[in-house]
């Protein structure tokens, strides 16, 4: 394999991507970076600092300085100005909030750079909306994951109950169809599979079979 190699996964919420990411990361040894937790951890930070989210100026001035770090070890931890938000991160509340500021320019461009930072510290692969289109056009391979919209919030909602929260199916997938059509209809580096994006659609597949296709297609790079 590729040395280098670069790895982008877009996809709408619940198609799988990060948990993929994730185990072909560790298959590979090589870096996953979450680009998702990063506008979370933006919308977070509004909310705490009670900036309305509606404030594209506000929000944009404060994302220039706030400083987001994301663990490269197992735990995978999310900093935001030195605090721990990984939890945080996730409440029902920040998945609500994180598409409006998902969509303000100022913040993409500060995110996309701090992104296209951490690509160049080695073999990475990077997932969210945008990283075949946007972040990473060079990418060695680019993989556009899918799913039906049932079994997406489905997989959303067991997430989140594993996680302790209580929240009913019905409202994760409406939280989740609101989200799509937000990012999916948003003027900027809207959620649209790259030209040479390779589409699956992981509906009735396992996390396995799925890991095993992206580690053969990695094969294909030869070492670089
Ligand atoms: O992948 P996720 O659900 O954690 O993403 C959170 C939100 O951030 C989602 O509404 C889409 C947005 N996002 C984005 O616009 N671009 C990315 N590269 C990653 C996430």
């Amino acid at each position: 394999m590729k040395k280098q190699i670069k790895v982008a996964i877009d996809g709408p919420a619940g198609a799988g991507k990060s948990t993929i990411a994730k185990a072909v990361a560790k298959r590979l040894g090589i870096f996953y970076v979450d680009t998702g937790a990063m506008y979370r951890a933006i919308a977070l930070k509004s909310l705490r600092s009670n900036i309305p989210i509606d404030q594209e100026e506000e929000v944009g001035q404060m994302v220039q300085k706030t400083e987001i770090i994301l663990e490269h070890s197992e735990a995978r931890r999310v900093f935001c100005d030195g605090e721990e938000v990984t939890e945080a991160i996730r409440s029902p509340e920040v998945s609500r909030a994180v598409s409006k500021i998902a969509a303000y320019p100022v913040v993409r461009d500060r995110l996309v750079q701090l992104q296209r930072q951490e690509a160049e510290r080695g073999a990475v692969i990077m997932d969210g909306r945008d990283i075949g289109t946007i972040v990473l056009p060079e990418a060695d391979l680019k993989i556009f994951l899918t799913a039906s919209p049932e079994e997406r919030a489905h997989r959303r909602w067991l997430e989140l109950c594993n996680s302790g929260r209580e929240v009913s199916l019905i409202e994760v997938q409406q939280d989740m169809e609101k989200r799509d059509r937000q990012d999916s209809e948003r003027e900027v580096s809207p959620l649209v599979p790259a030209n040479d994006a390779l589409i699956l659609d992981t509906t009735g597949l396992s996390i396995q079979e799925i890991v095993e296709q992206i580690i053969a297609l990695t094969l294909v790079f030869k070492e670089g």
